[in-house]
């Protein structure tokens, strides 16, 4: 929590940190906001950035960058091979992670395609606390399996567990039983769970799956995308690493793994990413796929500014005062919202607050996805985009059925050092406002289904008239109030 207590008993989030470059924002009124999600097929991924007000719909590359970062990028190598950035930034990796390789890619999804191609193989199976949707595409596609090893608790909207990303390992054991450890391409902890909310895992929970694996010969991948939240979380709400330096948590972490990947969109605050490992043959294997699809091995697909920006960022991550800020207005946000009787998940994760669509919108049947529908009218309601994460997200099964979700989610994404208190209050109201309206949100149909990722290109339609209905409440309850 902060280390700031406050006189009047109140507890509000406090940056360390002041602005010093500002964008210009632009809040369009709700008829507009109408005809720009008409234009968007209600799938809030297809709407133009100038139609929205506070974008919280990832805090993927979009975080904002420090005065030292940016000081670096000036100062970055500009070379094809060999360029002095690239070293920096594979030294700060090798601290930071304490291994001693690394493979550069252009981003998280990127290493998830390099990784896929050298462990998977048609009929094996990677089990994972959670999937996240790239990861699943790659493995997928080349024939293996995703089995999901979650906790219950941690698809539980509603809870008190404070590691809701953590792994059942007793079912870990039974499906190595089952299956045979032979059969498993890899197992893959993904740090600050996305899809459940931003959920994070315990170091006691990633040692003992760390053992199982290394006793079944099962080599362990960690998914550090989301680690800088996962770290605070570790630190504040696990007893033994409560007087811990941050980067004794990661050591401890990376230490226990065989191999770690990262989107440095999120992790570092650039926009890159990478593999580490300590593992000299699976790297020299790994190692052909990066000029194939990447780019040469001293860039990856990154520029020189990027790499250089990542370097610091790093270094940001270790300082708690920085990777608070996240989980900081995350939990001011889900607190307010629950206090107004909204459904979120709960306690907040990291990544952003999760408003639990099925109970918002518990009239419409998962089939005409409640989270669509619900990121859709939130636009509507406030200009903000948030990002569907529920049916939507699903691929549907081989043969063609639906797979219902197990959360419907809507995500509201902080990107880290981005938006003010003020800007949260401000969606904290509307979304309470679209909460005391919410009988007449109603459900989504396809207008058009791509068969991959749907959730990024697919257009739909409102069942019913409801977003017509919902523009006149607007205007009846605010005037010409934007
Ligand atoms: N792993 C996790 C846990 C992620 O959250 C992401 C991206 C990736 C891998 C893929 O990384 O985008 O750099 O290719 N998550 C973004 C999000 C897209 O909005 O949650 P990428």
């Amino acid at each position: 929590m902060s280390k700031v207590t406050y006189f009047s008993g109140e507890t509000f989030p406090l940056e360390m940190h002041k602005v010093r470059i500002i964008q210009k924002l632009t809040l369009l009124p709700i008829e507009e906001r109408l005809r720009a999600i008409e234009e968007a097929g209600y799938n809030t991924f297809l709407l133009q950035n100038k139609d929205v007000f506070l974008d919280m719909l990832t805090d993927s590359g979009v975080n904002a960058m420090s005065d030292r970062q940016q000081a670096a990028m000036l100062t970055a190598d500009d070379a094809y091979a060999g360029s002095a950035t690239f070293a920096r930034l594979h030294a700060k990796l090798n601290d930071f992670f304490g291994t001693r390789y690394f493979l550069p890619a252009h981003q998280g999804r990127a290493a998830e395609h390099i990784l896929a191609k050298h462990f998977v193989k048609p009929g094996t199976l990677v089990a994972t606390n959670y999937h996240f949707t790239t990861t699943k595409q790659h493995i997928t596609a080349l024939g293996g399996e995703v089995v999901e090893l979650v906790d219950h608790a941690g698809v539980e909207v509603v809870s008190d567990n404070r590691f809701k990303g953590n792994v059942d390992v007793a079912a870990f054991e039974r499906l190595v039983a089952e299956r045979g450890a032979a059969n498993f391409a890899f197992f893959r902890m993904e740090a600050g769970t996305n899809l459940i909310g931003g959920q994070p895992y315990s170091l006691a929970n990633l040692r003992a799956v760390s053992e199982i694996c290394h006793r079944e010969g099962i080599p362990l991948v960690m998914d550090a995308s989301l680690l800088a939240d996962n770290l605070y979380f570790i630190k504040t709400r696990e007893p033994e690493c409560a007087d811990w330096d941050i980067h004794d948590i990661v050591l401890a972490m990376a230490n226990l793994c065989d191999v770690i990947y990262f989107s440095a969109r999120k992790l570092g605050f650039g926009r890159g990413g990478g593999i580490v490992t300590n593992d000299q043959a699976l790297y020299e294997q790994m190692r052909a796929w990066v000029p194939m699809y990447e780019g040469f091995l001293t860039y990856g697909g990154m520029s020189v500014r990027e790499m250089e920006a990542i370097t610091v960022g790093l270094d940001e991550t270790l300082d708690e005062d920085m990777i608070n800020q996240g989980p900081l207005f995350i939990a001011h946000f889900v607190t307010e919202m629950d206090k107004r009787g909204i459904p979120v998940v709960t306690p907040p994760g990291g990544l952003g607050a999760h408003v639990d669509a099925m109970r918002f919108l518990d009239h419409v049947d998962q089939r005409q996805y409640p989270s669509g529908a619900l990121a859709a009218a939130v636009y509507l309601a406030s200009g903000v985009r948030g990002m569907e994460r529920g049916t939507l997200s699903e691929q549907r099964e081989p043969d063609g059925s639906e797979r219902i979700s197990d959360m419907e989610l809507l995500r509201l994404a902080l990107p880290r050092r981005v938006f003010t208190l003020s800007q949260i209050q401000y969606a904290v109201d509307r979304i309470f406002w679209l909460y005391s309206n919410r009988q007449i949100v109603g459900g989504l149909k396809w207008v058009e289904e791509p068969e991959i990722l749907r959730f990024f290109y697919g257009r739909l339609t409102p069942v019913g008239d409801w977003q017509h209905e919902l523009v006149a409440k607007f205007r009846e309850d605010f005037g010409d109030s934007l």
